[in-house]
């Protein structure tokens, strides 16, 4: 994909916008004139948004290969949910950027044992593997296990003192990653609240990231909301679709989204304890293409257009109606379906790609979909990476025309 198409479509008072189509067939040209699509690609703007990587699956290719298709597609931001030494070593010189967890918090409350783990499993991949962050546990405070709850904090105070005496401070954040379920109330958005039995625990986490200067992470499922109520939650809003939007009443700000509408809760329910000095981002956000019978709304067409109309409005970087400057930032879940996670089918089907490579879905775009005879991984993969970018650059050429 040529840099100059991306651009093109990305300069929005271009006069010659119109000119964009002619130029998508060239990728298909370069694939049947035998032109390495994939150098090509490479040289392409990366994309806004991050990834994760889930590994929960048997059947996924190897770390190597993910890193070959992930710079394919000009994936440059990749959030793991362990520090695989596989994963960390097959990105090394790839630029792309991590988030790495650890979920072990009992262990982590030692600071020998979180100095050992960061000097163990960090620290010697920098800087060829670009480590930005340290995600210590994963919706903590929306569990049941209230012991876990009282290790969040000193876990990751523990990992941070571990950061600056190894010399890494500056170079890894250390944040953890909460749902959006710690909320108590999230409609109207200024009305946004923390849940009164949490605030124990948020009041001096967010006291941390401000004092260490890490970012406040949540996991937003706008579909968990319309499952729960299809007959009362309006899917255009849900999923970016057109619709006349909300006023909240206190701000006369309008939201035509859930997911926007979420993390403007998130800044008010910061606000109202005192934070106002704090970045929100979304650690994960996706929608299944597949679900159980009672799983409404889990449908390939639906995921196609969350994932597609919301990729649109981070290429835009378009903030929040509170926060209209403040690009939203995001991790779609996820990469892979994954086929060895537990729970409703939904589960194992969030993601963009099977796991050989093949898109479940082509973010909606007919233009773009074309389906790869897939022999080997490798020729699929880079189908699929066409096939990607493709939708991608149509739909960017969509929006501004
Ligand atoms: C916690 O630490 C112990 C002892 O250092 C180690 O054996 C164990 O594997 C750690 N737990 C996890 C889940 O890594
Ligand atoms: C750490 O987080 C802060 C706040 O979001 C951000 O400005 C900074 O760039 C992050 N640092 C790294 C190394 O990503
Ligand atoms: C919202 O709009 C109403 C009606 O125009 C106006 O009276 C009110 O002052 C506005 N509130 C804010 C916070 O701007």
């Amino acid at each position: 994909m040529a840099r100059a198409e991306l651009r093109t479509v990305t300069m929005r008072s271009s006069p010659l916008p119109r000119c964009v189509l002619l130029l998508l067939p060239l990728p298909l040209l370069s694939l049947f004139s035998g032109i390495d699509v994939a150098s090509a690609a490479t040289t392409a703007a990366p994309l806004k948004f991050g990834i994760n990587y889930g590994q929960i699956a048997n059947n996924l290719p190897h770390p190597t290969q993910v890193s070959d298709f992930l710079q394919s597609l000009n994936v440059n931001r990749v959030k793991l949910y362990d520090a695989d030494p596989a994963v960390l070593t097959a990105f090394a010189g790839t630029g792309v950027e991590f988030i790495v967890s650890n979920e072990d918090l009992f262990n982590l409350t030692d600071a020998r044992k979180a100095r050992a783990w960061v000097a163990q499993h960090v620290q010697p991949f920098l800087p060829g593997t670009r480590i930005t962050c340290i995600t210590v546990g994963n919706e903590v405070l929306s569990g049941k296990d209230t012991a876990a709850m009282q290790s969040l904090l000193p876990a990751m105070q523990a990992v941070y003192q571990a950061v600056v005496v190894l010399g890494l401070a500056g170079q890894v954040n250390v944040s953890t990653a909460h749902s959006v379920n710690i909320l108590a109330s999230s409609y109207p958005p200024s009305s946004g609240a923390f849940r009164e039995e949490l605030a124990q625990y948020v009041q001096p986490i967010l006291n941390f990231h401000a004092e260490v200067g890490s970012p406040f992470l949540i996991n937003a499922y706008p579909f968990f909301a319309y499952k729960a109520s299809p007959g009362t939650v309006s899917l255009p809003y849900v999923l970016f679709e057109p619709n006349p939007g909300v006023v909240d009443p206190n701000t006369n700000l309008t939201y035509d989204n859930m997911l926007y509408a979420q993390i403007d809760a998130v800044y008010a329910a910061m606000k109202a304890m005192g934070h106002t000095d704090l970045t929100v981002r979304i650690s994960e956000t996706g929608w299944p293409s597949k679900g159980d019978d009672d799983e409404v709304g889990a449908t390939v067409a639906n995921a196609a257009a969350y994932n597609g109309n919301l990729m649109k409005r981070i290429a835009m970087g378009q903030g929040t109606p509170l926060k209209p400057h403040v690009p939203v930032d995001v991790f779609v879940f996820a990469l892979f379906n994954e086929d060895m996670k537990p729970g409703p089918t939904s589960e194992r089907n969030y993601g963009l790609f099977y796991p050989n490579g093949t898109p479940v879905y082509n973010l909606g775009f007919d233009r773009a979909s074309f389906n790869p005879p897939s022999p080997t991984y490798s020729s699929s993969s880079k189908l699929a990476a066409i096939t990607f970018q493709m939708a991608v650059v149509v739909l960017l050429a969509g929006f501004f025309l």
